[in-house]
């Protein structure tokens, strides 16, 4: 017994299958009903007392190596026939794909943007670092002129020529001295002003600025254009009222208010009970403005009108407080998340 045991040992080491048929032959000399291992289980029943226990352990030990001998000789198999095929499994869940948001300041530049591209505008920029020229001077704010006071500027200690821009009216004069009329164009970007921070104000910001310069242009196209933009952002029903202002960069100047679209303008706690609320400003380009960017004024005319997007999407979102916009807090920006 103890002979055939070792005999089968020996064989086992160097057992070896070319194909899957041949394996399942090994398995069937050695493993199946009939085959050589039952064989030995049979005999086993003779196996004297005494010998019993060693050479049940013996046996225990052969059936254990010949099974891992088969089963790894079947895993060689299986691995080649595997190695053809990808390894993705189709039929597992999908990972879970975190998707972002769009902020809610770029959806309402976004919106801006594309409702007066239907009427012709297209998009330019300028720099947040701005000089006294492109700022100020240019656009009738002289020195020393109280109407400086209306935008408290971050200054450079060492340079005061240089400034934050306070507002994007700057880049109207870069516009008009590189560009020819008619320009039609808006101008969206970042401001900076020195503003105690709270819920209603920040010291960072953002307009979108709009200029149209070209013959005869009045006052009544631009209230015109101010009213399809009104009604194409907050709704069909809006209306918009014009009030008399002071910028040094038009003349005439007006603040454009629309009629509440939460009350419809009857009044309510949102427009102070007054039916109104403010959105922008506005006005006919300042024939010195014109000319300080070498457009002839007797030939040439334009309007232009500047509002915060901040302010435009707190009244579409009812946003509360405009600190939120720039606190990344995630809970806040993930309600976004729907919005195109
Ligand atoms: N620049 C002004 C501001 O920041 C807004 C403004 C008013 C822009 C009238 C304009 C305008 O273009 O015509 O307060």
């Amino acid at each position: 017994m103890r002979e055939k045991i070792k005999k089968i040992e020996k064989e086992i080491e160097g057992l070896s299958a070319k194909s899957i048929e041949e394996l399942e032959q090994l398995r069937i000399k050695y493993l199946s009903k009939k085959g050589l291992l039952s064989g030995l289980f049979e005999d086993f029943k003779n196996v004297t007392q005494e010998e019993r226990k060693d050479i049940g352990k013996l046996l225990n030990e052969l059936k254990n190596s010949l099974q891992d001998k088969i089963n790894n000789l079947k895993q060689k198999f299986d691995d080649l026939q595997d190695s053809g095929k990808s390894d993705i499994d189709l039929t597992l869940p999908a990972d879970f794909i975190e998707t972002g948001s769009r902020h809610p300041i770029s959806i309402i530049r976004a919106k801006i943007i594309e409702i007066y591209s239907r009427i012709g505008f297209t998009v330019s920029e300028g720099p947040e670092i701005e000089d006294d020229w492109h700022n100020f001077s240019a656009l009738n704010f002289p020195e020393e002129h109280p109407a400086r006071d209306m935008q408290d500027t971050f200054f450079i200690r060492k340079n005061p020529d240089i400034a934050l821009r306070t507002h994007t009216s700057s880049v109207q004069i870069r516009v008009m001295e590189n560009e020819k009329p008619p320009i039609r164009k808006l101008f969206p970007g970042r401001v900076y002003r020195n503003e105690a921070i709270s819920s209603r104000a920040h010291c960072f910001f953002h307009q979108v600025e709009g200029l149209y310069i070209d013959k005869d242009v009045s006052f009544a196209d631009l209230k015109q254009v101010l009213l399809y933009f009104s009604k194409e952002m907050f709704g069909e029903k809006t209306k918009i009222r014009l009030r008399p202002s002071y910028f040094p960069f038009t003349e005439p100047s007006a603040e454009m208010d629309i009629s509440c679209f939460l009350c419809g303008g009857k009044g309510c706690p949102f427009c102070k009970h007054t039916g109104w609320v403010e959105i922008l400003g506005c006005g006919m380009v300042d024939p010195s403005v014109l000319e300080n960017c070498k457009i002839d004024s007797k030939v040439y005319s334009g309007y232009a009108f500047g509002m915060g997007i901040e302010r435009i999407t707190n009244l579409k979102y009812e946003v509360k407080d405009i600190r939120m916009f720039s606190e990344n807090d995630i809970r806040f920006l993930k309600q976004f998340g729907s919005v195109i």
